[in-house]
């Protein structure tokens, strides 16, 4: 799947977007290793801290869906708003997948591509417990 083509599906997951009070709205593509696409978008709250961002929703969807093996993500606000995933969003991929791409676009509306860990330099990583899920 081409970058392009990741953030047509962005494109259709922003429709879903809940953002009445920022009028922000953002969706996020997820390409998962087996091939799934996975559509998140913000969910935004009468208590503005508790919006969710497009990006997090996606990955909260995809993990408890059974997928955690990420490869791109593409995000976007609109071919009008640049949006480059917040840090909050990058240290939550990163969790999955250090080395999965990012794509977004530039305030002109160019797709971006980044790989995760130059967007975020040594993300937070604990090493998982043996045993452990
Ligand atoms: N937002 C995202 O969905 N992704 C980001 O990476 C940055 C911001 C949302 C959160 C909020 O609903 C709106 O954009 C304005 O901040």
């Amino acid at each position: 799947m081409t970058p392009q083509e990741l953030m047509a599906e962005a494109g259709k997951a922003r429709r879903a977007s809940y953002s009445p009070y920022s009028k922000f709205a953002v969706g996020a593509a997820l390409l998962t290793a087996s091939g799934k696409v996975v559509h998140g978008c913000n969910v935004e709250n009468s208590s503005f801290g508790l919006a969710c961002c497009a990006e997090r929703t996606a990955v909260f969807k995809a993990v408890s869906e059974g997928e955690r093996d990420f490869v791109a993500v593409a995000v976007t606000a609109g071919r009008g708003h640049g949006a480059a995933p917040c840090g909050a969003c990058r240290q939550v991929l990163f969790e999955f997948a250090p080395r999965m791409w990012v794509y977004y676009r530039d305030g002109r509306g160019r797709i971006v591509r980044r790989k995760l860990d130059a967007l975020l330099a040594d993300g937070f990583m604990l090493r998982p417990r043996r045993g452990g899920k």
